[in-house]
């Protein structure tokens, strides 16, 4: 009898869990998104109540566990690109990649999905992903893009093939400058075409008047970029003009009065 007296005392003076207010999205959701405290161990591996016997899904939207733009804003586009910081604050230029939006916006290039630079999870109890040893922090893996061997050390990456120039990996420090050709192409439209750290047959056909045009859509004069799509996705975009084939790495055809047959770049 004095036991479940006692019990009941406990059970009724037992105090909340969590503090009040802690219903509002900016308190609770924080809490997940900062993993302050891991929330499956009251509330069960799989969010749906465990001991706590509170089930996430009770006031979420059905697809919330799916639902990118649930946790990592929609603040500028649906797709959640560029994302929110975790701390929830929108101030771009206090996160640890401010250049988020110029990478999955895209104007050089086209737009890059998470996966150039994340592993992409498939919803929030994925493994590596919101629960993880790194409480507040997202990992950097590139092994899914075109900058596979690249290296994040906070301050850059290094190592980097998207801002080399297509052969040479490049040092890439964290910067909100915008890039330009010359940071990446020495050539690009640069007078002077001895510049040139271009492969093969570049330097003899610059030398020789031939535009960049002439052998890439991606731009309309050297100094421009027209065809994103193709440019910075991993392998050079080749178009000749329509009087040369290329097969194999070997050309067919006349082009400015020279036989160009069976000429390797
Ligand atoms: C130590 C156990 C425990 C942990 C850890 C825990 N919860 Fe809870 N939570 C509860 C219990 C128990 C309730 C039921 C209400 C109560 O008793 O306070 C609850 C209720 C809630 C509610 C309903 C609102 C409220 O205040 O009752 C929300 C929202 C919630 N938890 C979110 C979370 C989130 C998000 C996390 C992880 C960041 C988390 N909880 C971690 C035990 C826990
Ligand atoms: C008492 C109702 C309630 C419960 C229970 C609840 N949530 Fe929420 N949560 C909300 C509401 C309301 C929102 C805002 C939804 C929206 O914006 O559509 C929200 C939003 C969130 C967000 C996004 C926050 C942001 O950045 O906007 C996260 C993360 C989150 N909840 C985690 C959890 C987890 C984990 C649990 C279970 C442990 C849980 N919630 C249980 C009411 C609840
Ligand atoms: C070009 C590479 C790149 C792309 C593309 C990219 N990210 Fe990131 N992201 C990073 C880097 C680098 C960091 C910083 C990691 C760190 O702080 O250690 C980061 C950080 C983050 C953070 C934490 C931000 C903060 O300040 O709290 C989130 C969340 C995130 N990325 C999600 C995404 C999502 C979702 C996408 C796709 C819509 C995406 N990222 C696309 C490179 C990228
Ligand atoms: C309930 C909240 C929530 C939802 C929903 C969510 N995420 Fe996340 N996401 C996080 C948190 C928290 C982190 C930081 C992870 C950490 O601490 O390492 C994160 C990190 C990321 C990262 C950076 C890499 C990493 O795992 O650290 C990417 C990319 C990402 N999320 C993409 C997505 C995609 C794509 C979806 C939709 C399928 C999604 N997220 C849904 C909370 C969420
Ligand atoms: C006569 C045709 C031709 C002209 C003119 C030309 N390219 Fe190329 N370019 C090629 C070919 C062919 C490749 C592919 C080489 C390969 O597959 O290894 C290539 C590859 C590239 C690459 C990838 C890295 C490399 O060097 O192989 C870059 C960057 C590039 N071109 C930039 C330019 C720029 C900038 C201009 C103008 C300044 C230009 N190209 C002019 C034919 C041309
Ligand atoms: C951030 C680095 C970077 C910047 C800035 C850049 N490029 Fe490139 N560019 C590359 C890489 C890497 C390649 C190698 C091929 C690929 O992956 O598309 C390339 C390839 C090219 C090619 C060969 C055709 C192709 O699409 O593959 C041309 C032409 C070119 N760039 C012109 C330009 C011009 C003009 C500018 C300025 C408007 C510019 N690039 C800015 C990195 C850059």
């Amino acid at each position: 009898m004095r036991l479940l007296l006692l019990l009941l005392l406990m059970t009724g003076c037992a105090e909340a869990v969590h503090p009040d207010g802690y219903d509002s999205p900016t308190a609770h959701g924080l809490e997940l998104t900062l993993q302050t405290q891991d929330c499956r161990t009251c509330h069960g591996e799989e969010l749906d109540g465990g001991t706590s016997e509170v089930d996430c899904d009770s006031c979420h939207p059905a697809d919330w566990r799916t639902d990118c733009i649930f946790c990592h804003g929609g603040d500028d586009s649906d797709d959640g690109a560029p994302p929110r910081q975790l701390d929830g604050s929108s101030d771009v230029t206090a996160s640890t990649f401010p250049v988020h939006a110029a990478h999955t916006e895209g104007e050089l290039h086209g737009p890059y999905a998470c996966t150039e630079c994340h592993v992409e999870p498939e919803d929030v109890l994925s493994a590596g992903h919101a629960f993880d040893d790194t409480p507040g922090r997202a990992e950097v893996d590139f092994r899914g893009g075109i900058s596979a061997d690249a290296i994040w050390y906070e301050e850059g990456c290094s190592i980097n093939y998207c801002h080399g120039s297509g052969i040479e990996l490049a040092d890439q420090p964290l910067s909100d400058e915008p890039v330009e050709c010359g940071d990446c192409h020495p050539v690009a439209g640069d007078p002077n075409p001895v510049l040139a750290t271009l492969s093969g047959e570049h330097r003899e056909h610059l030398f020789h008047d031939v535009d960049c045009q002439e052998c890439h859509p991606t731009t309309g004069d050297g100094t421009d970029i027209v065809q994103a799509d193709g440019h910075v996705d991993g392998v050079p975009t080749v178009q000749m003009i329509p009087e040369v084939t290329q097969d194999n790495g070997r050309c067919t055809g006349r082009c400015h009065n020279e036989n160009h047959n069976n000429a390797g770049w």
